[in-house]
């Protein structure tokens, strides 16, 4: 579904993507690991057609995004993209149901009346019904990420992109979402830079990157077995979370 080829990409002449590649199946749901400043969302940018790329090709279901306008590349986003971004990106003065209806408004083939009703019906699945008329200043930072969750899956867009989606919420109401989000991604590809252990172990394919390449790749069990750099990651996040386990 999602192909990139041999992607550059240098801010101010300093690499930030390095010859990355990288190829998505219909469905698939890729998790990118790595440190701080690895590249990370900025490959994101790139695969979602927010940003071009200085070389290589980014091809969504063979149509190569290098060839379209900034007119195109906008209405690719719309029509296929869900983005939910690192900081939540809403307009704290409108509220919550207007965030939300701002992100589908601008699709034409879905009526004001059906867009209201997915608004209200998403809002009541992740507990936000009582919330809708608030100002988003006033939400806390579940609250918050609930409503730029509904933003974008209200879109039913073909792939949904996660930038360290699920880190603001607390546990019990991260572990809904993170039920939703599973289940949500069975019906999409979906791309998430992720920290938790739960998101990552359950992907077709996870990425480690550092200084902008792809470091290892492979699934849970082939990284493991490995013995790299994510074996490292995974036995000391394990070593962590039995700490807080009691006995
Ligand atoms: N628009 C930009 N202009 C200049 N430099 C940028 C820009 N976007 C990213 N960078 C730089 O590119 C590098 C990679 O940034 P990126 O945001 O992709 O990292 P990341 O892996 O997502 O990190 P984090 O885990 O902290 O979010 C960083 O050094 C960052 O400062
Ligand atoms: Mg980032």
């Amino acid at each position: 579904m999602l192909e990139l080829r041999n992607i550059t990409k240098s801010y101010r002449e300093q690499p930030v993507l390095r010859a990355v590649d990288f190829t998505v199946g219909e469905r698939e749901m890729v998790s990118i690991m790595g440190k701080s400043g690895a590249g990370k969302s900025t490959l994101l940018a790139v695969a979602a057609g927010l940003v071009r790329p200085d070389g290589g090709r980014v091809l969504f279901r063979g149509q190569d995004l290098g060839n379209l306008d900034e007119e195109g590349l906008a209405a690719f986003r719309l029509h296929h993209i869900g983005f939910i971004f690192q900081d939540f990106k809403l307009i704290p003065a409108l509220s919550a149901h207007d965030n939300i209806l701002l992100g589908i408004y601008p699709r034409r083939d879905i009526a004001l009346p059906e867009k209201t009703r997915r608004i209200g019906e998403f809002a009541a699945q992740v507990g936000l019904s009582h919330k809708l008329d608030e100002k988003v200043d006033n939400l806390s930072g579940g609250e918050k990420q609930r409503v730029a969750i509904a933003r974008t899956l209200l879109k039913k867009p073909a792939m949904l992109i996660f930038d360290e989606a699920t880190s603001a919420l607390d546990s019990k109401t991260e572990q809904a979402l993170q039920a939703e989000l599973a289940s949500l991604s069975r019906h999409h590809t979906t791309l998430v830079i992720a920290h938790r252990l739960s998101t990552i172990v359950q992907a077709h394919q996870i990425l480690v990157m550092d200084h902008g390449r792809i470091i290892e790749r492979g699934t849970h069990q082939d990284l493991l077995a490995r013995g790299g750099v994510y074996a490292q990651m995974w036995n000391m996040q394990k070593k962590d979370d039995a700490s807080v386990t009691p006995g």
